[in-house]
């Protein structure tokens, strides 16, 4: 497969790259010169014609969802989404770390767009670095003229502010970020009436992930039907994926969405393969919420319609976790499910008593007393807790059962070989401290 040339990472490892002055020298913020003299709707069309869809997990097309927004609006906001809080999910920070004014040019285009008259930058508290490197450059581009009243002399003005959360993983999803916002618990609303009609502050609002953002300018610049000849049919543009676990090279790469999961693991300009002495056993290829994929399943397309072939939710952030022989199976669906547990914000019934149960039974497996019914109750659990059967007001609990669903079908045989290999009476010793 020939090499990608770099779109969304093209300044990255440019000296100074975050600077308003060195983004300008290569081409920055002529795209929202042109998107100036453009009208809204003649942008929309053209991100429509790209068929950009989200990269935040559920891949909803950009251009649709501004479509949603009332016509007879009076205000509007947008909210950028740079939560990332999803375990090997690190993409997004990369791009603000190396690249921020790509983002806060593709905001403005957007916010122009949907005629937004205010930006919130979302991040998560623990992106301290992040916080300050976007914050100058959003001082930068205040001074500029490219933010603030009459951006670059149109009749067309934007103010931009970053909130920082205060850690929760659910605030990512989009109703609980605007809640945060507000200042409130981060707690996910019952939707509908869905944020384009009703979102922060109770106005229409748009919700859109970093690297979304980042791709409008290189729409506007180059083209929808540029961005959409790009990569397979639905799956258009180009698109960030991260490796990280035992490989050789673990990091940030970009790449057109027909790539494998094993492209992204063996080529020597990505993963570049395992570690010397390290042999595959497994990968969660979108974040930890999408499922599994054997050693056997590389050879699915990092796109938004081959995962489901494969058992998994779908494409999720693009951020690819392995683990090798070394590595014991429980751990992995214990860490899974404890995570889910910690960060399920209790609001439904469903999900708050099924991530704790899941996590309690992955508990008992991984310290050495399992059941063999205990898997399938953790299949019968992971089938009845989800937005799938309208179970919970957001999609967290579906991202915790795919992956333990899926480590329970695709590694049964393991699961329960080793608890075969318990001891019955180290079983009964542990049980009992744990209740
Ligand atoms: C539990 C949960 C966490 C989420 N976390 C994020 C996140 O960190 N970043 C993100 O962009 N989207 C996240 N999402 C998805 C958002 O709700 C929303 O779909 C997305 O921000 C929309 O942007 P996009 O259309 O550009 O992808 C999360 C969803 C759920 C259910
Ligand atoms: S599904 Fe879970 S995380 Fe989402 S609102 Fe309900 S309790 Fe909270």
């Amino acid at each position: 497969m020939a090499k990608f040339e770099p779109i969304l990472l093209k300044n990255r490892g440019v000296v100074n790259s975050t600077a308003l002055k060195v983004y300008e020298s290569r081409g920055g913020y002529q795209a929202l010169r042109k998107a100036l003299k453009m009208t809204p709707e003649t942008i929309t069309e053209e991100v429509k014609k790209a068929n950009l869809r989200g990269r935040g997990g559920a891949g909803f097309p950009a251009g649709v969802k501004w479509g949603f927004l009332p016509k007879d609006r009076t205000r509007t906001l947008l909210c950028v989404n740079g939560d990332e809080s999803e375990p090997p999910t690190f993409c997004n920070r990369v791009l603000m770390e190396n690249d921020p004014h790509q983002l806060i040019e593709g905001t403005i285009i957007s916010a122009f767009a949907t005629q937004a008259q205010v930006a919130y930058i979302y991040l998560r508290v623990e992106f301290h670095e992040v916080f300050h490197i976007v914050q100058k450059a959003i001082d930068e581009a205040y001074a500029a003229g490219i933010l603030g009243k009459n951006i670059l002399g149109s009749d067309y003005s934007l103010d931009c502010y970053i909130h920082r959360g205060a850690g929760a993983y659910v605030c990512g999803e989009e109703t609980g970020l605007i809640e945060s916002i507000e200042g409130k618990r981060g707690q996910p609303r019952i939707k509908p009436p869905f944020p384009a009609i009703e979102g922060l502050f109770r106005l229409p609002t748009v919700v859109n992930n970093v690297e979304t953002l980042s791709c409008v300018p290189h729409i506007i610049e180059r083209g929808g039907d540029w961005f959409s000849s790009i990569g397979p049919e639905h799956s258009t543009g180009p698109k960030l994926f991260s490796i990280s676990g035992p490989v050789k090279n673990p990091g940030c790469y970009e790449a057109a969405m027909d790539i494998t999961m094993r492209d992204l693991l063996e080529r020597e300009d990505m993963g570049g393969g395992m570690l010397p002495g390290k042999k595959l056993k497994g990968v969660l290829p979108g974040g930890i919420s999408m499922g599994v994929l054997t050693a056997d399943e590389l050879d699915m397309k990092m796109d938004f319609a081959d995962p489901a072939k494969y058992g998994l939710l779908g494409l999720g952030t693009a951020a690819a976790v392995v683990f090798d022989e070394s590595t014991d199976i429980r751990a992995v669906l214990r860490n899974v499910a404890r995570f889910y547990a910690s960060e399920s914000c209790g609001q439904c019934t469903q999900c708050r008593e099924g991530t704790a149960w899941m996590n309690k039974m992955a508990t008992r497996i991984e310290s050495g007393a399992g059941r063999n019914e205990d898997l399938d109750i953790l299949l019968e659990t992971a089938r009845n807790m989800g937005m799938m059967p309208g179970l919970s007001i957001c999609g967290l609990p579906d991202g915790a059962t795919f992956p333990i669903e899926t480590i329970v079908k695709k590694y049964r045989g393991e699961l329960e070989a080793a608890i075969a290999a318990q001891s019955a009476e180290a079983a009964e010793q542990i049980l009992q401290t744990m209740n």
